[in-house]
């Protein structure tokens, strides 16, 4: 596997971190994951806008951002996967410290940029049947809005999902679900999408953008509005959303069935959709 690291191509097994890059040290940075249709990468325009907002709150400075899309591209044609369903993950920490210490100087840091491609399997019969789901408190910090690399809480509540037989654990907050472990989470109601609004609490997902532009063409009423747990009942149906993960129905939530427990109607216009907007 052919690999990107601080400025250059190399076999993974080349790659030499420092133990005392602060990613390693402290999860002192950010990470981005864009999915490749067709050799082509998919909204590689907000995947930039979003690194770069990260890096601008987390205070990293030095990354040529605008070079990503070809060390991205490079990548996937390397690596062989022009004709495959395959993702780019991209990481940047704030590089190297001499001794551990939270604080940082920003002038002697140069960012550690790491990057890789990969093929996978497209979980094309959970995207047809739709997946299990489990409830979970949000304990997470509350700039969810940053794609952090610190992300135990995450981490340990999809483990528990999956050690219940679930996909995902659907955070909630307050009484209000934000989202999934590595999903945005959005249901109908009343005929109506919901999902939560932008801000602090939750990613502003790239997936859940393209779905709320698919609601606006498709005449789908829908909302940027709080859906409290308690409300999950009445929900006729319920998705998660991701870059890989693309519009997957959760057709149990715990115990419960949401609505018939099959795809519902809306679920499937929008996977239909999506199909024609990553050109399938
Ligand atoms: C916590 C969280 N929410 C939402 C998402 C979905 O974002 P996107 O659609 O940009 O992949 C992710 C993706 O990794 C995530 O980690």
């Amino acid at each position: 596997m052919i690999v990107y690291f601080n400025g250059r191509f190399m076999p993974k097994e080349e790659v030499k971190i420092s133990p005392d890059d602060r990613g390693f040290l402290f999860a002192d940075g950010t990470y981005e994951v864009i999915r490749s249709y067709n050799g082509k990468l998919f909204r590689m325009e907000d995947h930039k806008i979003r690194i770069s907002r990260s890096l601008e709150q987390i205070r990293i400075s030095g990354v040529n951002v605008g070079s990503l899309e070809s060390i991205a591209d490079k990548l996937i044609k390397e690596n062989h996967l022009e004709d495959k369903d395959a993702s780019v993950y991209i990481q940047v920490t704030r590089g190297v410290a001499g001794i551990r210490s939270h604080a940082f100087s920003a002038e002697n840091m140069s960012p550690t940029v790491y990057a890789y491609a990969h093929g996978f399997q497209i979980p094309a019969e959970k995207w047809a049947k739709g997946v299990k789901a489990v409830i979970m408190p949000d304990i997470r910090w509350s700039r969810c809005d940053i794609k952090g690399l610190g992300l135990q809480a995450n981490v340990l509540a999809n483990q528990q999902a999956k050690e219940s037989g679930a996909e995902e654990a659907i955070f909630v907050r307050n009484g209000v679900v934000t989202e999934g472990s590595h999903t945005n989470f959005c249901a109908v109601l009343n005929g109506e999408l919901l999902t939560h609004p932008d801000g602090n609490y939750i990613l502003p997902g790239i997936t859940r953008t393209v779905v709320l532009s698919l609601c606006k063409k498709l005449n789908i009423p829908h909302r940027e509005y709080p859906i409290f747990e308690s409300q999950l009942n009445d929900a006729e149906e319920c998705m998660i959303l991701g870059t890989t993960t693309e519009i997957m129905p959760v057709v149990q939530i715990n115990d419960r069935k949401v609505g018939t427990g099959k795809p519902g109607p809306v679920t499937v216009k929008l996977q239909q959709a999506f199909q024609e907007v990553v050109g399938n």
